[in-house]
């Protein structure tokens, strides 16, 4: 019976949270590094849930929790979109961490050229299959690596959909300003919301065996994110814009918007 319950929570926990396990290493909450964190989601992305990620990603018929959460990331998607001016005919765009490349070919096909990059190539590989050949004068680039690198350019935009919600606040803040460094507009990302179901679902994470235990996406509280942009010093040209939480069923993920001043 105490099996039956663990399991089920767990599984709770990893719905709640896209599906996204805990570390290989089963490194606590808090005390995980960039270099860590990012070790740990491509060995997760690339393999344990690269047919997932394809079939969450796609038309095929998935379990009604997922569809809630296909749902939530579709309206998350165009939330996104709405923020770019509608033509971008001429610009640069980053997609950072693109996963099998939904939102750039978005973009694309609104005339940008796009820079998609991802960790998992794995993934990468899957959204150069699935390019459609009709994007005009738009273009995507798909490059399998770390979305921090500096050998792709400068950009005036950057998106990064869910591909941050994985790290702790410091290290967000870090990653949103060496994106903020080769962006001449805004960057565009997610973060997951910190709420009291959520906190308690990975407090009850946290007493599973390391082999099972909750999730490591970190969820963080709005305000406190938004403290930490407005003391970092190299974000000192940026202010935080719009902002949108978006639920549906199982998925929760808020939107933030920061531009130049
Ligand atoms: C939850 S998925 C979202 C994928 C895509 N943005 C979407 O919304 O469909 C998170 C993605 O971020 C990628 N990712 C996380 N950290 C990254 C990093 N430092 N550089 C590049 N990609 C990263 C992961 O490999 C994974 O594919």
């Amino acid at each position: 019976m105490q099996a039956v319950c663990r399991h089920k929570s767990s599984w709770l926990i990893k719905s709640a949270l896209l599906l996204v396990p805990a570390g290989r290493k089963g490194k606590a909450m808090g005390n995980t590094s960039y270099e860590e964190k990012r070790e740990q989601l491509e060995e997760y992305f690339d393999r344990t849930a690269a047919d997932q990620w394809a079939k969450l990603t796609s038309d095929a018929p998935v379990s009604g929790i997922r569809k809630t959460v296909r749902a939530g990331r579709d309206r998350m998607r165009q939330t996104l979109l709405d923020w770019l001016p509608h033509d971008l005919h001429g610009m640069r765009i980053l997609d950072a961490g693109c996963g099998t490349g939904t939102l750039a070919v978005d973009l694309a096909r609104r005339g940008a050229q796009v820079v998609a990059i991802d960790l998992s190539a794995t993934l990468v590989e899957l959204a150069r299959k699935r390019l459609p050949d009709d994007l005009g004068e738009g273009k995507v680039e798909f490059i399998s690596g770390d979305m921090l690198s500096t050998a792709y350019g400068n950009f005036d935009h950057v998106v990064a959909m869910d591909s941050m919600i994985h790290y702790e606040k410091h290290d967000m803040v870090q990653v949103l300003s060496g994106l903020a460094q080769r962006t001449r507009r805004s960057v565009l990302f997610t973060f997951a919301p910190s709420n009291p179901i959520l906190a308690t679902m990975i407090r009850v994470g946290r007493i599973f065996p390391r082999s099972d235990r909750a999730p490591f996406i970190e969820p963080i509280a709005e305000d406190s994110l938004r403290a930490a942009i407005g003391e970092s010093q190299s974000l000192g040209g940026w202010k935080i814009g719009n902002t949108e939480k978006i639920s549906s069923g199982f998925y929760t993920s808020q939107a933030m918007e920061i531009t130049k001043r």
